[in-house]
């Protein structure tokens, strides 16, 4: 990677951090969404795990979650929310040395991942599966992020603070919140550890976590790019700020309740059940209202999507959060889920808002970003966006809709009864009847996975096309 020429004084942006996050967020993106083809593989054929035990589904699983959400989102998070804080600051990023920092140890506990749940170190909780040496890590690298990021609203040189920045701010405290609190657990040798909370105390906090992981890390932080990225590439203002305002805290306060969902008809009380129900149905009216206000900034400007790829890649992204998000309040109603939870139909809902939502629209302001990174006017090949956003799209719509019609049949085979009350079908049937979707799920995973080995060329190729230099911090206060 090419590391910025020189230019670090007080009177540029700066940009080496941002550009170290960027490219590691594409290369990330690369290795994780392998990880999930080679899963997708071992689930139509296991014997591809080749009696490995590192190569097992069980410990790449959590590799492919880990490196998909934590390592590629984490890394595109941490690159746009340094370069728009900076921007709609007008001032550069508090810390040079704190954030620097935040790059290294993010990429540290990434290694560390990749080492440790292969080799079958887990604490056992979905989303949070890294040993407690490895927390402490992310605490310390995420305290450090907060203070970086909040250290630089806090020398801003405009008065407002752009919507973006709650929602990055939003995430970045929350995220902390949610860690801290999950991860707290006993050490019982330097990789193993116990939960401090115990029975369903546990499944709770760890569901309070699951879910608002997927609220604040996967939804809200990216809703900041979303309202940056879109009005720069569609150069239309928000199609409403005070729609943007109602939408942040609608959201935020909404998020935290829905978490029991993921516990439906378990040893949770049953209020708190109907209480996550009643919150995630209530949760479809912000999140579509921050869908609508995305989408309506293209307002007058419909047609810039026919020619401009990039814009695309942002706009579909919200054509899918939309649908997840309308899935989502579905699947939360206990009879619904009844049907869909420990069916296929969960994975295509979370593929629906990883791929769809936050893969494209990280995809998006990637191709926005990295040739301004690089002193570039753009992205070395045009085609080549074009041909990345036809292969993810077409990808995604193969996924789900496999995981879709799987799902939806694996449910209806089990709680199929015969008029003498036995069950029509055994498990193995429902297996064998979903291997034809799982191959699907592999093709749509192929096509993603080469749209996204394209954006790896296609960025390397800008970014060494030319040294790259900080850029210079405008005089004026307007927002960049
Ligand atoms: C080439 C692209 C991808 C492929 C082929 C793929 C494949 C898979 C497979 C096979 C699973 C396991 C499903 C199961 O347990 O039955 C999985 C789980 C998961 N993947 Fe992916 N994945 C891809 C990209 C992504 C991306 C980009 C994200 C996030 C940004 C993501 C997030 C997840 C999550 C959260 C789970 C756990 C789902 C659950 O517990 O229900 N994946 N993926
Ligand atoms: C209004 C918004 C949403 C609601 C109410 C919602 C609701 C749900 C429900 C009911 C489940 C199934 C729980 C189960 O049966 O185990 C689920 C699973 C999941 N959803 Fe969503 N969802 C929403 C949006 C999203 C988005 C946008 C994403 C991704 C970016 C996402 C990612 C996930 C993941 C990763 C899981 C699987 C968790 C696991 O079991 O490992 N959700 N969601």
């Amino acid at each position: 990677m090419k590391q910025s020429a020189l230019q670090t004084t007080a009177g540029t942006f700066n940009d080496t951090v941002v550009r170290q996050f960027s490219i590691m967020a594409v290369i990330w993106g690369a290795v994780g969404m392998l990880v999930g083809v080679i899963i997708a593989a071992q689930l139509t054929w296991p014997e591809l795990n080749l009696g490995i035990p590192w190569l097992s589904y069980g410990r790449l699983r959590p590799l492919h979650t880990n490196a998909v959400i934590f390592a590629f989102g984490g890394c595109t998070l941490f690159a746009t929310s340094y370069y728009v804080v900076q921007r709609t600051c007008q001032t550069r990023l508090f810390g040079d040395k704190l954030a620097s920092l935040t790059f290294w140890g993010w990429q540290l506990i990434i290694l560390s991942a990749v080492v440790s749940l292969p080799m079958g170190y887990t604490s056992g909780k979905e989303y949070a599966e890294l040993e407690w040496p490895i927390d402490i890590l992310i605490a310390i690298v995420w305290v450090s992020y907060a203070i970086v990021f909040f250290g630089t609203l806090a020398k801003r040189t405009v008065r407002h603070i752009y919507v973006a920045n709650w929602f990055f701010g939003a995430f970045i405290l929350t995220v902390a919140m949610l860690h801290i609190v999950n991860s707290a657990a006993i050490p019982a040798g330097w990789m193993k550890s116990y939960s401090a909370y115990a029975g369903v105390q546990d499944a709770m906090i760890q569901w309070w976590y699951g879910h608002n992981a997927v609220g604040f890390f996967l939804t809200a932080g990216f809703l900041g790019i979303m309202y940056y990225f879109i009005p720069k590439q569609a150069e239309r203002p928000v199609y409403s700020y005070r729609l943007s305002i109602v939408h942040f805290w609608a959201l935020i306060f909404t998020y935290m309740w829905a978490g029991p969902h993921h516990l439906h008809y378990t040893a949770l009380p049953d209020w708190t059940q109907s209480l996550g129900m009643v919150f995630s149905l209530i949760l479809l009216a912000p999140s579509w209202g921050g869908m609508i206000n995305g989408v309506m900034t293209l307002s007058g400007a419909w047609h810039k999507l026919r020619d401009d790829p990039i814009l695309r890649f942002l706009i579909v992204s919200l054509s899918f959060y939309g649908m997840s998000t309308f899935e989502g309040p579905m699947m939360s109603i206990k009879t619904v889920n009844a049907l869909s939870h420990y069916t296929d139909w969960t994975v295509g809902h979370v593929h629906s808002g990883a791929l769809g939502w936050v893969g494209l629209v990280s995809m998006g302001s990637l191709y926005y970003l990295i040739p301004r990174l690089f002193g570039q006017k753009k992205m070395y090949s045009i085609p080549a966006i074009e041909l990345h956003f036809w292969l993810a799209t077409v990808g995604i719509v193969i996924y789900i809709a496999a995981m879709w019609i799987a799902g939806v049949m694996q449910g209806l085979m089990w709680r199929a009864i015969n008029t003498d009350g036995t069950l029509t079908y055994t498990f193995v049937e429902s297996v064998k009847a979903t291997f034809p979707y799982y191959v699907l799920r592999l093709l749509g995973g192929l096509l993603y996975l080469g749209g996204m080995l394209i954006m790896v060329w296609n960025v390397l190729k800008t970014a060494t096309a030319m040294p790259a230099v900080d850029t210079a911090i405008p005089a004026t206060q307007a927002h960049a």
